[in-house]
């Protein structure tokens, strides 16, 4: 789906993912001493604002400027200290260009053809400082025969080793493996890959 597409899906709506933020991404964050994240394919914000009101500073990327704009009106309600941790980014994240800034990148449910989805993994995996974690979740490719909702295009969804794929040798993968979340009519199945970057001063000597 292009941008216009997913302006079209938000318009009109309330929070098509609702609002609270995803149990993973709670699950991972709190476990991380808090900094600066990069929330990539952000939607509505759910989980950038949750970060931000756990005092993480968010930098939140979308292609949907309908999205981004009911994100902000979300966000608007919390403390003005939460409000200006948060930045919106209007931009396709398959050709953003950051800096190696953020202890934390996050990219949930984004779903696109292998080659633009490598674009984008190849991004996040720039944007990460030493130390830095990436938590990539998605529709698993099993859901179609074996779970429950997400896209049914074979081509969009992924499993856990096409995304340490994808990172190859250029993070640690420190896990990959198979979510399951039960929701209306069954159980759904994700893909979750978390990896780091090395540490300064631990790459491997290639002299
Ligand atoms: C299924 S929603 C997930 C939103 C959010 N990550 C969440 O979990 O609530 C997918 C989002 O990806 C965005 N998106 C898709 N392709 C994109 C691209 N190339 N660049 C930026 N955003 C993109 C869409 O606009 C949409 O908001």
């Amino acid at each position: 789906m292009d941008a216009a597409e997913w302006d079209r899906k938000y318009e009109g709506r309330e929070l098509v993912y609702g609002e609270a933020p995803n149990a993973t991404v709670v699950e991972v964050a709190t476990t991380l001493k808090r900094g600066r994240a990069l929330d990539l394919a952000a939607g509505q914000g759910r989980n950038a604002i949750w970060l931000a009101t756990r005092g993480w500073t968010v930098d939140a990327v979308d292609f949907s400027s309908v999205a981004l704009t009911k994100a902000s009106r979300v966000a608007a309600s919390a403390p003005r200290s939460v409000r200006e941790r948060l930045t919106w980014v209007h931009a396709d994240v398959t050709q953003l260009s950051t800096e190696p800034n953020y202890d934390l990148v996050l990219m949930l449910y984004l779903h696109l053809p292998p080659e633009e989805r490598q674009a984008a993994v190849s991004r996040a995996v720039s944007a990460l400082k030493p130390d830095g974690i990436l938590m990539i979740l998605g529709h698993h490719a099993a859901n179609i025969e074996s779970g429950v909702g997400g896209p049914q295009e074979a081509e969009i969804l992924y499993t856990p080793e096409d995304l340490a794929s994808d990172i190859g040798t250029r993070l640690t993968v420190l896990t990959a493996e198979n979510r399951y979340r039960d929701v209306t009519g069954g159980t759904a199945i994700d893909a979750l890959l978390l990896a780091s970057r090395s540490p300064l001063g631990s790459e491997p000597d290639r002299g």
